[in-house]
């Protein structure tokens, strides 16, 4: 979103997105409670997954539909923060977004806390959504709560499996991050009024999206600028998640009894000094290269799906955020 010269469509909206979140009138007391939920809502996010709401609105119902939308837009948003302050803790990552997670500033105890006030906080502006499809909209929401925790509960199961297939982790991210940007799409396009047909293919391109952004992801944890990215460079090898990269890494091995030991042992977890050894084998085995190429044809994927829109600014806009996945740098 960086790129998005300042009076753009997508750039006003990112402006509605931080207006709303500012105004969320947060409560002074108890300051353990409300301070660590307005760190995490103010730290600067991206606001992909709102700004998407949004456009979808837009594309299919208008301004008017667009302005509707906006408690909507800011559910979402309250939402993907409050699985941030959770993921921190079951992923002991110590930085988002270049300041300390929010556990690591005031304890695990706050941290559990903060995200469940987003959880709740979430739920209420869902309510707030005036849409003639409320109960649709309560329904959607519900199903990507579950998708979500399913795929965080997979996400750590993986960490103690030793075979995990590519098509394992791709179930796994459509849940644990498909299932937010569906939502997202499918959420802005029901309060625009779309019908079943267009309401499914959002879903279709949410779901190709939600994989382009979480392989782009798993490759940034590694060859990011670490200014830019905000966590730990590494992060994923050194809590021995089971990503895309390392994935493919022990696929493309399978033949070679040397190089398979050693990502046989990155299961496990790889020490902080092994990251540089292990993003240069990753070079020279063509993974990094799979990544991208798995980003592409993904977004690509979803930009088919997008083809269901009708014309206009906001369907071009939404276009362009799809195609910003590839080749994103935080
Ligand atoms: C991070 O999401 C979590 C994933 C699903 C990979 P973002 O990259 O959208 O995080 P922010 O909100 O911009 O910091
Ligand atoms: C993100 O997965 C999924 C959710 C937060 C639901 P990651 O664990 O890869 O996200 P980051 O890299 O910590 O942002
Ligand atoms: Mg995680
Ligand atoms: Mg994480
Ligand atoms: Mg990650």
């Amino acid at each position: 979103m960086s790129e998005i010269v300042t009076d753009s469509l997508p750039a006003r909206l990112l402006a509605d997105v931080e207006h709303g979140l500012a105004g969320l009138a947060l409560p002074a007391s108890p300051a353990s409670l409300y301070d660590p939920v307005r760190y995490a809502l103010g730290s600067g996010g991206k606001r992909i997954r709102p700004v998407a709401l949004l456009l979808a609105a837009e594309a299919f119902g208008g301004p008017a539909a667009r302005r509707r939308a906006l408690p909507a837009a800011l559910a979402v948003e309250v939402f993907h923060n409050f699985t941030l302050v959770h993921d921190d803790i079951m992923d002991r990552a110590e930085t988002r977004r270049g300041r300390p997670c929010v556990h690591r500033r005031w304890g695990e105890a706050e941290a559990i806390l903060a995200g469940d006030l987003m959880h709740g906080l979430s739920v209420r502006l869902l309510g707030e959504a005036e849409t003639a499809h409320g109960a649709q909209a309560r329904a959607l929401f519900d199903r990507m709560v579950v998708r979500l925790c399913e795929g965080q509960a997979l996400d750590l199961a993986f960490e103690a499996q030793a075979h995990v297939s590519v098509d394992d982790y791709l179930d796994m991210i459509d849940r644990k991050t498909g299932a937010l940007l569906d939502l997202a799409l499918e959420l802005g396009a029901l309060v625009g009024g779309a019908d079943g047909e267009a309401l499914a293919a959002m879903r279709r391109a949410g779901h190709a999206l939600g994989r382009a952004f979480q392989i782009q992801d798993d490759l940034l944890d590694l060859t990011a600028d670490h200014a830019d990215w905000g966590k730990a460079i590494g992060g994923d090898l050194v809590a021995g998640k089971r990503t895309f990269l390392l994935l493919r890494a022990l696929e493309r091995t399978a033949g070679d009894a040397e190089a398979h030991g050693w990502w046989t042992r990155a299961l496990a977890g790889l020490p902080a000094a092994d990251v540089p050894e292990a993003r240069d084998r990753m070079e020279r085995l063509g993974v990094l290269d799979d990544a991208v190429r798995a980003v592409e044809t993904c977004v690509r994927d979803g930009l088919g799906a997008l083809g269901a829109l009708p014309g206009g600014a906001a369907a071009e806009a939404l276009r362009g955020l799809a195609l910003g996945l590839v080749g994103r740098a935080a």
